[in-house]
């Protein structure tokens, strides 16, 4: 039997009292899963992404990564989980007037060793996301792309067991895009389980990964679209 990695019961979010974003989501994620999360804009991807990697609090409902319940544990119990956890926000939440190598190197000062990705891989993904002459340049200097691959390039830092994307390819042309959507499939094959939020029915279509669509509040995963 395939190990759950993490478990979503009966999560609802509303940001008004009574107005619900989305309601009675369930799913599971077993270790090296892969599942999108399908919807228009506004429809909730956001929210929800936050939601299960713990950075918001649902209004009712629970989460659980690797058996830590995120709604009701330690401070310390709730790091520990996020440690195995890479989120990549759609905000991208970059420093302007730092430079790549800024952001790269504060994100690896603040990883143990052992959870830091190697020097090769790293160089390996500058040069796949086309980023190397940029590595001394501030991001405000970067155009939207450039500035989406920092954010993915910043948490493909940590070794991971779960990662969360939210529209990572939302800035990139068709090219970038697959490249990206490849690294994605290479990493999901050597075990990293993968959950993808985007609006993009065609990019589902073409992957044909499991799929969960999010629409009028309401959740369901499907095998296909
Ligand atoms: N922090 C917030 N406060 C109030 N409303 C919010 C907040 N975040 C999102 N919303 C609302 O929740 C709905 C879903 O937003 P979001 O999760 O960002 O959707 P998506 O990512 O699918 O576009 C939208 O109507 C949005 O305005
Ligand atoms: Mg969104």
């Amino acid at each position: 039997m395939k190990n759950i990695l993490l478990k979503v019961e009966n999560l609802a979010k509303a940001f008004t009292p009574g107005e619900m974003v989305w309601q009675n989501v369930n799913f599971d994620l077993a270790q090296g899963d892969f599942l999108y999360i399908l919807g228009g804009s506004g429809a909730g991807k956001s929210s929800l992404l936050r939601t299960v990697a713990s950075f918001e609090q649902p209004t009712s409902g629970q989460v659980y990564c690797q058996g830590v319940n995120f709604q009701n544990s330690s401070n310390a119990d709730l790091m520990r989980s996020r440690k195995r956890i890479s989120f990549i926000p759609q905000n991208l939440g970059l420093i302007p007037d730092l430079t790549l190598r800024d952001h790269i190197e504060l994100t690896q000062l603040s990883l143990p060793l052992m959870d830091r990705v190697d020097h090769g891989t790293m160089q390996n993904y500058l040069q796949l996301m086309g980023l190397k002459d940029k590595w001394n340049k501030p991001v405000a200097t970067f155009s939207g792309g450039e500035k989406q691959r920092v954010a993915i390039l910043r948490a493909l830092c940590k070794k991971c067991d779960l990662l969360i994307a939210d529209e990572p390819t939302g800035a990139q042309d068709f090219e970038m895009t697959w490249k990206l959507m490849d690294l994605f499939v290479k990493l999901n094959l050597s075990g990293t389980t993968m959950l993808l939020a985007t609006h993009d029915l065609e990019m589902v279509r073409r992957l044909r990964k499991r799929c969960a669509i999010l629409r009028d509040g309401t959740f369901k995963v499907e095998e296909r679209v």
